[in-house]
């Protein structure tokens, strides 16, 4: 239902929506723009995550999130050279052109593996894949954090609702939805809904 809406909201626009987002510089300053600085976000992150270890952000985009890690190993990967060549001239060079379909990373090697904004992009059936591939390279006590925003007819306003219906994801899931992906893979230790200026988020922390 939520696809469908999606598809049908979005239209003809979506070439145009495509054509505006390609540029790194032009999605990370209109994402800081609608996200209010990623104010919601930055603080969910730094409230469950440390800045020490072996950190992995799958989807990373142009990089906004690895300034919260000074401390910590910080690799990105994303499948957009544009962004990943952004991100590695703004934020130095940790960041790999990568499909999250066929990650190169080594068994147990990271203490937290992020997922931001990144869910929504994929089907049921890519993050099967990702999910089993996360739960190999994530030490015994790892954490995967998830945020990503709730589907469009569960977005808490009408700008959220109007937003997010113009989303390039195709696949926005409820709470439901999420958790039954992830329940093959993973325990969710923590859920929490929050509301940042343009999206209402939800958040999964997951242990193995
Ligand atoms: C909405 S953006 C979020 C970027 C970043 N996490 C943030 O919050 O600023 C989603 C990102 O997922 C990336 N992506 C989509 N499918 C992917 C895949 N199969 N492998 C790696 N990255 C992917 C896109 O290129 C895009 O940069």
């Amino acid at each position: 239902m939520t696809t469908f809406l999606y598809k049908r909201n979005l239209g003809k626009r979506k070439g145009y929506i495509d054509g505006v987002f390609g540029s790194g510089r032009v999605m990370e300053w209109i994402r800081i723009l609608m996200n209010n600085n990623f104010r919601v976000i930055k603080k969910t992150i730094k409230e469950n995550c440390n800045d020490e270890g072996n950190v992995l952000d799958i989807g990373c985009g142009t990089g906004y999130f690895s300034r919260l890690f000074n401390n910590a190993n910080y690799v990105g990967i994303d499948n957009s050279d544009k962004y990943i060549k952004f991100a590695n001239t703004k934020y130095g060079g940790k960041f790999f052109v990568m499909d999250a379909n066929k990650m190169d990373f080594k068994k147990e090697n990271f203490d937290v593996v992020l997922m931001i904004s990144f869910l929504h992009h994929l089907s049921d059936r890519e993050l099967k894949g990702i999910f089993n591939d996360v739960k190999r390279v994530l030490k015994k006590n790892g954490k995967l954090i998830i945020i990503d925003p709730v589907p469009v007819n569960e977005q808490s306003n009408f700008i959220r609702r109007f937003i997010f219906s113009h989303d390039r994801g195709c696949c926005g899931r409820s709470k439901e939805q999420i958790s039954r992906l992830l329940e093959n893979y993973f325990k969710i230790e923590k859920y929490e809904v929050r509301n940042s200026l343009s999206c209402t988020l939800q958040l999964f922390i997951c242990g193995i």
